[in-house]
C-alpha cells in the first residue's frame, strides 16, 4: 500500500476501502507514515468528510492500535460519561460518585485541559496528594473498594489517537466531526465500559457552537458506539454560559463538594441528576434515585474513598491563588450575558489552563462568577472575581472579558439540556 495513494483517494473525494483505512492507521502508529503525509490525510478528510463505515473502521483500527481494557472481574455494571469540554464543566467530579452510590462502576480515563477548556485530572490534581496516573491493577482496587475512578489514559490505550491528536492540535484539523468522534469514542470503546453518555455541548465556550454541529457528532458517536455493541447515548447541552459558579482547578473542585454536600448551584446539580440518571438508565438501573444519594451522603462517601484511594486527602485545604480583583457591575439591571468564551480565555490567561501540553496549571487561579444570566444586578455589586498566582495576569484577563457580559436587555439562551440522542 502507498500513502500518497490513500491521501489522493480522500482528496479527491472517494472513499477509504477498509484495507486502507487499517494500513494507515498502523503504518502511522508505527511510523511508516511520515507526520506531514497523516496531516494530508486528516486535512482531507476534514476537507471531504467520511461515510459512517469509513468511520466506523477507522475507529476500529484505532481501537486495535492499543489495549482494550476489561472490567468483567466487577460485579457490577461499567457506564462512563463523556463530555466534549467546555467552561466551568466539572460535573464529572459529583457525577462519578453519585452514579457509584447508585450501584453502578464507573472507570473513567479522563483528559487535561488544552485551550479555553479545562480538564478533569486538571482539577483533581489540585487536591493534596491525589495521583492522576494508575496502573490497570490499581484502577480495578480503586474500582472495588470506591466504585468509581477517575484517571490518565495510560499510554497502551489507542496510541494511534494519542499520535493523530497531537498532529491535528498543529495543523488546523482539529474540527472534523469523524475526525473527533472516532478520536473520543476510539478512547471510551477501549476503556471497557459498559455503556456511555456523552455530553455534547453547544455554545461559545464549546467545540460545537451551534446546535446542528453538535447534532450531528452525536450522532456520530452514537453510530459508532451502535457500530461497536457499546450502548450510547448523547445529550446535548448548553455552553453558551459557564457552568455554575466557579471556573478553573481548585474552585471547581469546592464547587463540586459542595454539590455532593447537597448545595451547589442548581444548573449544576440538575444537568449531574440528569446525566446520572441516564448512566443509572443505561447500566441496567433505572430505578435508583440519584437525587437520594446526594441527599443521604452515600455520594460524599464514595468521593472520600475515592479520593483518598488515589492518594489524595479529601479534608486538606485547598490551594488558593495569592491575587484577587473584582469586577464589579457597571449598571443595574438583569444580567442577559455572561459568555462561556470570554469567562474560559480570561481563566486560562489566568493560569487555570495552558498553551502547550507539557506546561503546568496553576490551581488557584480561577474566576468566581457571582451573578447567572436572568439574574437581577445591581450596580456596583460583585459580578466576577478573578483569581491569579501573578498579578502580571489580570490585564490580559481582564481584556477578555471586555464584551464578554451585557446587563438590560432579554437573555436569550439555551435550555440547560436542548436534546437527546440515542
Ligand atoms: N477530544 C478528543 O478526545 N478528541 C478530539 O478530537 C476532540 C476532543
Amino acid at each position: 500500500m502507498d500513502a500518497i495513494d490513500v491521501i489522493r483517494a480522500k482528496r479527491d473525494g472517494g472513499t477509504l476501502t477498509p484495507g486502507q483505512i487499517d494500513w494507515a492507521i498502523d503504518a502511522y502508529t508505527r511510523g511508516a507514515i511520515a507526520e506531514e503525509q497523516m496531516s494530508a490525510l486528516a486535512m482531507a478528510i476534514l476537507l471531504n468528510g467520511m461515510t459512517r463505515l469509513e468511520v466506523a473502521r477507522w475507529t476500529e483500527a484505532m481501537i486495535r492500535s492499543g489495549e482494550r481494557m476489561d472490567w468483567s472481574a466487577l460485579d457490577r455494571p461499567t457506564t462512563d460519561k463523556h463530555s466534549t469540554g467546555g467552561v466551568g464543566d466539572k460535573i464529572t467530579l459529583p457525577l462519578a460518585p453519585v452514579v457509584a452510590a447508585c450501584g453502578a462502576a464507573v472507570p473513567q480515563l479522563s483528559g487535561r485541559g488544552l485551550g479555553h477548556t479545562g480538564g478533569t485530572l486538571d482539577k483533581l490534581e489540585s487536591i493534596p496528594g491525589w495521583r492522576a496516573s494508575l496502573s490497570n491493577a490499581e484502577m480495578l482496587d480503586v474500582l472495588r473498594s470506591a466504585g468509581a475512578v477517575v484517571c490518565a489514559a495510560g499510554s497502551g490505550l489507542a496510541p494511534a489517537d494519542r499520535k493523530l491528536y497531537a498532529l491535528r492540535d498543529v495543523t488546523g484539523t482539529v474540527e472534523s466531526i469523524p475526525l473527533i468522534a472516532s478520536s473520543i469514542m476510539s478512547k471510551k470503546i477501549a476503556e471497557g465500559t459498559g455503556a456511555l453518555v456523552l455530553d455534547v455541548k453547544v455554545g461559545s465556550g464549546a467545540f460545537m457552537k451551534t446546535a446542528g454541529n453538535a447534532r450531528e457528532l452525536a450522532e456520530t458517536m452514537v453510530a459508532i458506539g451502535a457500530d461497536h455493541g457499546l450502548r450510547t447515548v448523547a445529550l446535548l447541552t448548553a455552553m453558551d454560559r459557564p457552568l455554575g459558579n466557579a471556573v478553573g482547578n481548585a474552585v471547581e473542585v469546592a464547587e463540586s463538594v459542595e454539590v455532593l454536600a447537597g448545595g451547589g448551584p442548581s444548573d449544576v446539580v440538575e444537568l449531574t441528576l440528569t446525566l446520572a440518571r441516564e448512566m443509572l438508565a443505561s447500566a441496567g438501573l433505572p430505578d435508583r434515585d440519584p437525587a437520594e444519594a446526594l441527599k443521604d451522603g452515600s455520594a460524599m462517601d464514595v468521593w472520600r474513598r475515592m479520593i483518598t484511594a488515589q492518594g489524595g486527602d479529601p479534608d486538606a485545604p485547598l490551594p488558593s491563588a495569592r491575587e484577587t480583583h473584582t469586577v464589579t457591575a457597571p449598571a443595574s439591571g438583569v444580567l442577559s450575558r455572561l459568555d462561556a468564551y470570554g469567562v474560559g480565555v480570561a481563566a486560562w490567561r489566568l493560569g487555570a489552563g495552558r498553551a502547550r501540553k507539557e506546561e503546568p496549571v496553576s490551581s488557584g487561579a480561577g474566576i468566581i462568577c457571582h451573578a447567572k444570566p436572568g439574574e437581577t444586578v445591581t450596580k456596583g455589586q460583585p459580578l466576577l472575581t478573578l483569581h491569579a498566582d501573578d498579578e502580571t495576569r489580570l490585564p490580559r484577563a481582564l481584556e477578555s472579558l471586555e464584551g464578554a457580559y451585557e446587563i438590560g436587555g432579554t437573555p436569550s439562551l439555551h435550555p440547560l439540556v436542548i436534546d437527546r440522542i440515542s
